[in-house]
């Protein structure tokens, strides 16, 4: 599903139906041909997800072998065009396809690079449903070292793999539209050896199905998700299942090597949804959660109902961040990548506010520890426009509560409450941008928050506070 705000950027950048015919393909183009773009118009990640079509639903079934590291399986992706079709992309980066068909009749296809494109046997029509399946195999070959942004995609492990994908690694594992302003539901039914557990978005649809040498775990994430936050994560786990004391259900896993943090990952995690749930808003989805892998990613990733610490315990303070972009990041996600700080200063914000509200410093407190660093390099970085090659920059982070902060004081704590909630609740679900932002909280505060937000955001120099 694509958000309304990816079908208006306010920067100019190409809409998706509008995008340049995509590059490089090879079949061959002719007189009448309408070709959906090779990205969906994000201009700092040009081949990232496609235009002309919204992808509704994945159904991912698949298998993992951890001894070959081979995945196998089919893809159906559900979708309607938003112009008329001849031939369209898939992200996919690796693997073997053996056969793509759409609308159960065979389809061409080719590769080149990330892109699998796809000739229909017949043009499909704007506004058409679709169905696309890919049939496709092989060894996952994970996003290395691209800029500051380690190791991401489908990870092999020793006894399974961890599963993270932010911003654009879900191609090294299924064919989609990778770009969080096309989102989708998803049902995963994923097949390993007996013994192993795997871990997806959402719930469990059934108790895993027993067959003797293998056993097929099928979940379902029944609320709109961005390609980068679906997970597979597998391998030997202890689980631990509940509710939160406000009755949300609770699914908490840890690697053996981390067993004794599964009571304080379970425990910690339910407690801070329903803390949340009090600050931001109803918890937006149908279940919570945490997962603890051996592999040291060096970061934490918010999938879906299930953030995952890479090879590390978490603190409270970085579980209270993961649940977090569960409304900020997962439930409003952002139309492009340079809007960043929607998701990572909120997140890093709410880290603050945990703080705050559980017997420490007050978040005005941490914010002059950092405003009092004069010679910082976050005050060269403007949080509000993320660079491609540096977007998880502290600033971004850092930088990006401390505004954050400045609206809270400039606007008063029941305006800026009220306005978090107002946003997370006017775009449930949906994609956003800083200006969507910014005209909320004028329209919240009845002031003029230009010159605020215009030094907070933009200015690669420290803000001076009135
Ligand atoms: N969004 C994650 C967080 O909570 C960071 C993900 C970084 N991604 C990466 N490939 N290193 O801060
Ligand atoms: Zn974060």
């Amino acid at each position: 599903v694509i958000g309304a705000g990816a079908c208006a950027p306010s920067d100019g950048a190409t809409m998706p139906s509008a995008a340049p015919a995509a590059s490089g393909t090879r079949a061959a183009t002719g007189a009448g041909d309408t070709i959906g773009a090779a990205g969906i118009g994000d201009p700092d990640f040009p081949k990232d997800g496609n235009g002309g079509y919204d992808v509704a639903h994945y159904g991912l079934k698949l298998a993992y072998d951890p001894p070959t590291k081979n995945l196998s399986g089919v893809a159906n992706v559900t979708a309607k065009a938003v112009q008329d079709l001849t031939r369209f992309n898939l992200d996919l980066h690796g693997f073997t396809v053996r056969r793509v068909t759409v609308d159960g009749r065979q389809a061409a296809f080719a590769r080149d690079g990330d892109e699998l494109s796809v000739s229909p046997a017949t043009a499909i029509k704007n506004g058409a449903a679709f169905q696309v399946a890919v049939d496709y195999g092989g060894r996952p070959d994970p996003v290395r070292n691209s800029s500051n942004l380690g190791t991401y995609g489908f990870i092999p492990t020793r006894d399974g793999a961890f599963v993270t994908s932010e911003p654009n690694g879900a191609k090294t594992w299924f064919p989609c539209n990778d770009h969080p302003a096309d989102k989708a539901t998803f049902d995963f039914d994923v097949t390993v050896p007996t013994g192993l557990t795997v871990i997806a978005n959402g719930e469990l649809r059934a108790a895993p199905v027993n067959g003797g040498p293998t056993t097929t775990f099928s979940w379902r994430e029944s609320h709109p998700m961005a390609t980068y936050l679906a997970t597979i994560t597998l391998g030997r786990f202890d689980v631990k299942t509940g509710r939160t004391a406000g009755g949300i259900p609770v699914y908490a896993a840890t690697d053996p090597a981390f067993r004794r943090q599964l009571d304080f990952l379970y425990t910690t995690s339910a407690r801070v949804t329903d803390h949340w749930s009090t600050v931001f808003g109803p918890y937006p989805f149908s279940s919570t959660g945490g997962v603890i892998d051996d592999f040291s990613s060096g970061y934490a990733l918010e999938n879906q109902t299930k953030p995952m610490y890479g090879g590390f315990d978490p603190d409270q303070s970085i579980i209270a961040h993961e649940l977090a972009h569960q409304w900020f990041g997962d439930s409003l996600s952002i139309a492009r990548w340079k809007d960043l700080w929607l998701n990572e200063g909120f997140a890093t914000y709410a880290e603050w506010l945990w703080t705050e509200q559980n017997g420490g410093p007050a978040a005005a407190k941490t914010f002059e520890d950092y405003y009092a660093a004069r010679n910082a390099p976050m005050w060269r970085y403007p949080p509000g426009i993320a660079q491609r090659d540096d977007l998880f920059n502290t600033s971004v982070y850092t930088r990006g509560a401390m505004t954050l902060q400045v609206l809270r004081d400039r606007i008063g704590d029941k305006t800026f409450f009220d306005l978090i909630r107002t946003w997370t609740s006017q775009h449930k679900y949906g994609t956003v941008t800083t200006d969507d932002f910014i005209k909320l909280a004028e329209s919240k505060s009845g002031q003029n928050l230009h010159d605020l937000f215009n030094a907070w955001l933009y200015k690669p120099e420290r803000p001076t506070l009135r």
